[in-house]
């Protein structure tokens, strides 16, 4: 949608979220990876460049929240000190209003806890707005369970008169369906008038922003609703909102996926934050998460119950069930999993396989090099074709520093070894099971370290006869 010239969005933020029984405001908490006010901005950015956010309650943490958005320094801030409602939000706002508009301009208000709204819809909304020349219009909704919603009351001709909350309702108002979404359009003039006008006569004594309503029926200016569905007037007041709200954009992000060729086996539990890029053809199992920045190429499966965060994951790359990947890449047809673990900085080539309980941290291993069971790889440097056999460790830190492992090309370790870095084992050598490596083995080499082996015949028999004889 392109921005609507002359206009503003201001976002209400300044709430002490009382109803999600939090210690924080309700706007930093996350949905799918991202603080609620990114959301909203989103939303409000959609129309306008020029936002200014109501902040208050926990206004520094909101405010650094908002920071990594606001690129530009487009945003203004405007100081709520009591939450004396969503009128008087705005009232705070107004200065902030005033200099990044004219008095022709028109204000979009939302509250920062809805952000459901699509964007074909408040395109709509602005163009409702403009055609009907209405001074104020309100988005409603239906809604199945009204709960605190303010009611939309209207007159015999149908005409919205005020919007009434649930405090101040009667037990026939109660029954009212149609609620205010809380998105408004008006004209700043007409803002400016109305804001005046508000006072804290109802039961919660606060000023609110739907009195904007009663004042332009009273004074002549014309009010108009635009209806939008259920799902996209959703609020969230309670952990129970957060947790639906969460739902639908999850929803609605994996149908998108499937609409360009992601196959999801069950994409109610399937979990994609919206930075995440994947081409056609990935296969995801039930329960996987794939967070951050994470960019999945084509042909990949992820088995069931696998977390990928942060990580560049290449061409036809199969990541077993039960794998907690972070800020790794992993490069084209290898395999990983079940129960790996790759941790920052963890680098793949092609082919690579890392199997069972294996751990790789900071390392990096060629193309076609394998470790399949029960490893440690930390600041290490594996070159292509190399096996690390079951229980291999790399031990990287003396409790003071961490030390580099070198491995070259086509090396053997054997299982069960200890590479006590700093160490390298040069290309084409072999290490024999259970040794303890701390100096270097030279190409091709042989190198064993443990105690030589005792057989004593008949032992095992004499010491059952010892035991036996008591
Ligand atoms: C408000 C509306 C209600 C509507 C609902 C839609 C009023 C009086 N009521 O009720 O009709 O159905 O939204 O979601 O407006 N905030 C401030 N400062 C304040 C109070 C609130 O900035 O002093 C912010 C909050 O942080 C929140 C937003 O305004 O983001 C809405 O406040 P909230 O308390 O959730 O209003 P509702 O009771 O939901
Ligand atoms: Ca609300």
């Amino acid at each position: 949608m392109s921005k609507v010239t002359h206009c503003v969005s201001v976002i209400l933020a300044a709430g002490a979220s009382t109803r999600m029984k939090s210690r924080r405001s309700k706007l930093l908490h996350s949905v799918l990876g991202r603080p609620l006010i990114h959301w909203s901005i989103d939303l409000a950015g959609w129309i306008s460049d020029k936002i200014v956010a109501v902040v208050g309650h926990q206004k520094e943490e909101l405010i650094a929240a908002i920071e990594p958005l606001n690129a530009e320094n487009s945003f203004r801030f405007a100081i709520q000190a009591q939450a004396l409602g969503t009128g008087h939000a705005v009232q705070c706002a107004w200065k902030e209003i005033e200099e990044v508009s004219t008095p022709e301009s028109m204000v979009f208000i939302m509250a920062g806890d809805a952000f459901l709204l699509k964007r074909e819809s408040l395109e709509a909304f602005v163009e409702h707005h403009q055609a009907t020349k209405a001074q104020l219009s309100v988005m409603t909704f239906e809604s199945r369970d009204p709960g605190a919603y303010g009611r939309i009351l209207r007159n015999s001709q149908g005409q919205i008169e005020r919007i009434i909350e649930k405090k101040d309702a009667t037990a026939d108002q109660l029954k009212i369906r149609e609620v205010n979404s809380g998105f408004y359009l008006v004209n700043r003039a007409i803002l400016q008038e109305a804001l005046k006008s508000l006072d804290n006569k109802n039961q919660a004594k606060e000023f609110y922003l739907t009195d904007l309503v009663p004042f332009c029926r009273k004074v002549g200016h014309l009010v108009q609703t635009f209806l939008i569905s259920e799902e996209e007037g959703l609020g969230v007041n309670t952990q129970n909102d957060l947790a639906m709200v969460t739902r639908i954009m999850r929803d609605r992000i994996n149908e998108w996926w499937m609409l360009n060729g992601v196959h999801m086996q069950a994409p109610e539990t399937t979990w994609i934050e919206t930075d995440v890029q994947l081409a056609p053809d990935v296969t995801i199992a039930p329960g996987v998460l794939i967070k951050g920045r994470s960019k999945i190429q084509s042909g990949v499966q992820l088995g069931a119950y696998s977390v990928i965060e942060d990580c560049e994951i290449g061409e036809s790359v199969v990541v077993e069930p039960y794998s907690h990947l972070h800020q790794a890449k992993v490069g084209a047809e290898s395999r990983v999993g079940p129960f790996a673990r790759l941790r920052p900085g963890a680098q793949l080539d092609r082919r690579v396989h890392i199997g069972n309980f294996v751990e790789v941290k900071k390392s990096h291993m060629s193309e076609g090099s394998k470790a399949n069971h029960l490893a440690y790889i930390g600041d290490a440097e594996v070159g292509r074709e190399s096996n690390i056999g079951a229980g291999t460790i790399t031990c990287n830190y003396d409790g003071i520093s961490k030390h580099p492992t070198k491995i070259g090309d086509r090396v053997f370790i054997g299982s069960n070894t200890s590479l006590v870095a700093p160490v390298e084992i040069a290309t084409g050598a072999m290490v024999g099971a259970g040794s303890v490596i701390s100096k270097n083995v030279p190409a091709d080499a042989l190198a064993v370290e443990r105690a030589d082996q005792r057989v004593i015949e008949q032992g095992a028999a004499k010491f059952r006869q010892r035991k036996s004889r008591g």
